[in-house]
C-alpha cells in the first residue's frame, strides 16, 4: 500500500476497466471493480466472468460478495489472476434488501465468524483481502459499534469504511466522527463517504486514515484525483476522446458508456 493511497470507489456499471484506466492514468491509486457474486463466478457464468475481466495493468481489486464458503473455494480454484490485480475486497456494505435479506452485505457486519472464513480462505489461496463496510445494517447497529468489533477481529490488508449505516440514503450526511475511533485500532482504515476536497483529505489523514476512497464525485469529475494531488489535468474534450478511444478497442457493454458519458464531466 502507498503511505497514503486515493482510491476509486466501486460503482455498479459504471466503473469498468475503460473508466478504471482512466481514473488511474489521472491519479488514482488503487481502483476496484463493482461488486460480483462469488456463487455466479463459481457457476461459470460468463457475464459475471467479463466483468471482472482486466485489460490492462491498471492496479485494479476485484470485489466479491456472497457468504458460501464452498462456492468461494470453487471460484478461487478456478481464478487465474491478471496483471494490475491487487486482491479480492469482500463486500459487507451494500444495502440492497436481495442481498441483505440472504445475510449478506451490510448485514454481513455482525457476522464476524463467517466474514473471518471468507477472508481466510481468499488468503489461503495467497492473495489480498481486504474489506469494505458500512457502520452497520441500521442505526442500533450502528451505536453499539458493530463495525469496530469487525475490524479488532477480521485481519485484513485494509477496510474500506463507508460511514453510513445500511439504513441511511445519500441525502444523509457521511458521518465522519467515526474514523479516529476506526483507526485507533492501529487497522490499515480508507475513509469513504462525500469526500470530495483536498481540505477533506487531509482531515481524513489528520484522522489517522491511511487513503481516502471516493465514488460519486469521481463519476461527476473523473479528473478529481489528479486534482486533489495537484497533477496536471487534460480539458474536458481531451479527456472524453482518450476515454471513447478506449471503448472503441475494448468495446464494453454499452451502458457503461452511456452512464459514464451522461455524469462524468458534464
Ligand atoms: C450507483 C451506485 C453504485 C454503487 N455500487 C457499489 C458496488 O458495486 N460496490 C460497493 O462496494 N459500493 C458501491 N457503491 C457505494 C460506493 O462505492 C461508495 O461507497 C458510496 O458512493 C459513498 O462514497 P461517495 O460519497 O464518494 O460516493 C455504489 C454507489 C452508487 C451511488
Amino acid at each position: 500500500m502507498e503511505e497514503f493511497s486515493y482510491m476509486l470507489a466501486p460503482i455498479e456499471d459504471m466503473t469498468d476497466s475503460c473508466f478504471r484506466t482512466m481514473c488511474h492514468k489521472y491519479g488514482a491509486d488503487l481502483t476496484f471493480t463493482e461488486l460480483m457474486r462469488f456463487q455466479s463466478l463459481a457457476k461459470n457464468n460468463k457475464p459475471s466472468w467479463d466483468r471482472i475481466k482486466l485489460d490492462d495493468d491498471t492496479p485494479t481489486v476485484i470485489q466479491l460478495i456472497g457468504s458460501r464458503e464452498q462456492f468461494l473455494k470453487k471460484f478461487l480454484k478456478m481464478f487465474n489472476p491478471e496483471k494490475g490485480f491487487k486482491g479480492f475486497n469482500l463486500n459487507l456494505g451494500c444495502p440492497a434488501p436481495n442481498f441483505v435479506n440472504q445475510g449478506v452485505g451490510c448485514a454481513m457486519i455482525k457476522r464476524i465468524t463467517k466474514t473471518k472464513k471468507l477472508a481466510d480462505i481468499i488468503k489461503d489461496h495467497s492473495f489480498e483481502v481486504s474489506i469494505k463496510m458500512r457502520l452497520g445494517l441500521n442505526q442500533y447497529e450502528k451505536e453499539k459499534k458493530v463495525y469496530l468489533n469487525l475490524i479488532d477481529a477480521v485481519d485484513a490488508a485494509f477496510f474500506i469504511i463507508h460511514a453510513r449505516s445500511g439504513n441511511q440514503t445519500y441525502k444523509d450526511k457521511a458521518d465522519w466522527s467515526v474514523f479516529p475511533e476506526c483507526a485507533k485500532t492501529g487497522k490499515n482504515i480508507i475513509a469513504n463517504g462525500d469526500i470530495k476536497t483536498k481540505e477533506d483529505v487531509e482531515l481524513m489523514r489528520s484522522y489517522g486514515c491511511k487513503g481516502v476512497m471516493i465514488g460519486r464525485p469521481a463519476i461527476a469529475d473523473p479528473l478529481i484525483f489528479a486534482k486533489l494531488k495537484g497533477m496536471e489535468v487534460p480539458s474536458t474534450e481531451e479527456w472524453k476522446i482518450e476515454y471513447q478511444k478506449l471503448v472503441d478497442e475494448r468495446n464494453p457493454s454499452y451502458k457503461y458508456e452511456k452512464n459514464v458519458l451522461k455524469h462524468a464531466l458534464g
